[in-house]
């Protein structure tokens, strides 16, 4: 299952992002926002982090208008490993490299068709599973062993 969620500058871009999981027949969840009335992007990419760091959700999908701000939220929570993609090969890069398991992404920025692509590239894109991106994903966790 997905997490999704966004905030107002979020909101019409996710509906594009829902229609394709729809097309694809992608279980997802929608934590809001329902609609285009100003609120608070942290509020959501709480929401959706939790979802996945509990591992209640395999991955999430947030936007607010640039991307920025909801993927600091996510970020903030332990576990997950939000990525801000605004391109393919970043939206690859990342899944294969960092393990990212939140897709942040601006719709102020990208357009639908664009957006579209990179949500599918980073929903099937597996993680290289290589040592030294391990290593180095448990160095950002803080499980070797020190706090930094
Ligand atoms: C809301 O106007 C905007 O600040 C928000 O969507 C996001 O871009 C913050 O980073």
């Amino acid at each position: 299952m997905i997490a999704i969620g966004c905030d107002h500058g979020g909101y019409g871009l996710k509906q594009e992002i829902l229609r394709y999981l729809q097309e694809q027949k992608i279980p997802y969840k929608d934590f809001g926002c329902y609609g285009e009335a100003a609120c608070d992007y942290p509020l959501y990419a709480k929401a959706v982090a939790k979802e996945v760091a509990e591992g209640k959700a395999e991955k999430g999908i947030l936007i607010c208008g640039t991307g920025i701000g909801i993927s600091m939220a996510a970020n903030k929570v332990k576990g997950v490993r939000c990525a801000l993609c605004h391109d393919c090969f970043s939206a690859e890069a990342t899944r294969l490299h960092n393990d990212a398991n939140i897709l942040a992404m601006g719709g102020r920025v990208v357009g639908p068709g664009l957006a579209v692509k990179i949500a599918d590239i980073f929903l099937h894109t597996p993680f290289s599973g290589e040592e030294r991106h391990q290593r180095r994903i448990n160095l950002m966790e803080g499980e070797d062993g020190n706090e930094n």
